[in-house]
C-alpha cells in the first residue's frame, strides 16, 4: 500500500486524460482553453501502465478527470481499461456533463461506477454566466439518466459570493427527493485567478452552521473518506458535503494522488511541480513505475501552503481536474 511519512494511505488516484475543456468557467478558464502547448496526452497504453502500477500498490479507486474528459474519443475504452484492471473496484469520472445524455450509457457499459458532475448554479442564467454555456437543462437530463441507471452521482458546486445564497436554497429544494450527494466547494486560489479569488471567495463555515441549525447532521467520517465534511437530514434523500480546503487539518485526511494528462505525478494539487513519470511509461514497465512511485511518495508534504498564498504549479484546475 502506498503510504507517506505522515501515515496517510493512498488508495485513490485522480487521473487527468486531457487538459482541454470546452467550458469557460469564470474561476478556471475564463478566456476558454488556450492551445499554446502541443496536446500530447497519455495514450491508452500509457494509461493502462499507470493504472496497473497504482492498482498493484493498493489503489482501488480511479477518478478520470480533465479538463473535460469526454472530449477524448477513446473515453469508453479508458473506462473499460480501468474497470478491468485487477484491484480497481471503483471507476469514477468528473465531467461538466455537456455530453451526458448521449454518452452515459456507453460509460456505464464500459464499467463506470461513480459520476461527478460540475453544476455551479441551478439557475440557467447564472449557469450561463459562470460557464459560458447554456447547457443546464441538458446536464440535468443527463443526471436523471445516470440516477436511473443506478450510478452513484455527486454534484460539485463551487461557492461563489454572488450566487451562494440562491445556490443553497435551490440545491436544498432539489435534494429533498433526489438521491444524490451535492458538494459545495470553496473556491481555491490558483496561479491564474488571483483577483477573481479575492472578489469571489466565500468560506463554507457559515453554511455549515446554517445547515446544523436547520437539523442537518454531520456524518461520522469513514477513515477511508476524503477531505469532504458530509451532512444528512431525515427529511432529505440527498446528502450535502462541504469541501473547505482553507480549514484547519484539511490535508490530514488526504487520500489521493494525481497524475496529469501528460504523465506527471502531482503529490498535491498545489505542489510546486509535477514529477515526470512518462519516461517509464513508454515500454509498459509496471515494476519500474511502482518502484519510482513508492520513492516519490517520500516527498509528499504534510499540507499545502495556500494560506500563505502559495498556489504552486497549478495555474488553473483544468490542468489537473481538481
Ligand atoms: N476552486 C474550486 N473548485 C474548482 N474547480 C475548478 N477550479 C476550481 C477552483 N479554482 C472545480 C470544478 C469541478 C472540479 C473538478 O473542480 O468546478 O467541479
Ligand atoms: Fe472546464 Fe472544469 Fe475548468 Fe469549468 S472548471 S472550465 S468545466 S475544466
Amino acid at each position: 500500500m502506498l503510504e507517506d511519512k505522515f501515515g496517510r494511505r493512498f488508495h485513490y488516484l485522480r487521473l487527468s486524460i486531457t487538459d482541454v475543456c470546452n467550458f469557460r468557467c469564470s474561476y478556471c478558464l475564463p478566456d476558454g482553453y488556450q492551445c499554446d502547448t502541443p496536446r500530447d496526452f497519455l495514450s491508452l497504453g500509457e494509461i493502462t501502465t499507470v493504472v496497473r502500477a497504482f492498482a498493484e500498490l493498493g489503489t482501488s479507486k480511479i477518478r478520470i478527470t480533465g479538463g473535460e474528459p469526454s472530449l477524448r474519443k477513446d473515453l469508453p475504452q479508458i473506462i473499460e481499461r480501468c474497470a478491468s484492471t485487477p484491484g480497481i473496484k471503483q471507476v469514477a469520472i468528473t465531467t461538466n456533463g455537456y455530453k451526458l445524455p448521449q454518452m452515459i450509457n456507453s460509460w456505464v457499459d464500459a464499467g463506470l461506477t461513480n459520476l461527478n458532475v460540475s453544476i455551479d448554479s441551478l439557475d440557467p442564467r447564472q449557469f450561463h454566466a459562470i460557464t459560458g454555456h447554456d447547457k443546464l437543462q441538458t446536464i440535468l437530463q443527463g443526471v436523471e439518466q445516470a440516477l436511473a441507471l443506478g450510478l452513484k452521482v455527486k454534484i460539485n458546486s463551487v461557492l461563489l459570493k454572488p450566487y451562494s445564497k440562491e445556490l443553497l436554497s435551490t440545491a436544498l429544494a432539489w435534494l429533498k427527493d433526489k438521491p444524490l450527494a451535492l458538494r459545495l466547494i470553496e473556491l481555491m486560489e490558483t496561479g491564474d485567478n488571483h483577483d477573481f479569488f479575492n472578489a469571489n471567495h466565500l468560506s463554507g463555515q457559515p453554511i455549515k452552521e446554517q445547515l446544523l441549525a436547520q437539523g442537518w447532521q454531520q456524518s461520522q467520517r469513514d477513515i477511508a473518506a476524503g477531505p469532504a465534511q458530509e451532512f444528512s437530514h431525515p427529511d432529505y434523500q440527498g446528502r450535502l458535503g462541504l469541501i473547505m480546503p482553507y480549514s484547519k487539518d484539511f490535508c490530514a485526511s488526504c487520500n489521493r494522488l494525481r497524475v496529469s494528462a501528460t504523465g506527471n505525478l502531482h503529490l498535491c494539487l498545489f505542489a510546486e511541480q509535477g514529477l515526470p513519470l512518462r519516461p517509464l511509461l513508454a515500454d509498459g514497465d509496471v515494476a519500474a513505475l511502482k518502484e519510482k512511485l513508492a520513492a516519490l511518495l517520500g516527498k509528499k508534504e504534510a499540507s499545502h501552503w495556500l494560506h500563505d498564498g502559495f498556489t504552486g504549479a497549478t495555474k488553473q484546475l483544468a490542468m489537473l481536474g481538481g
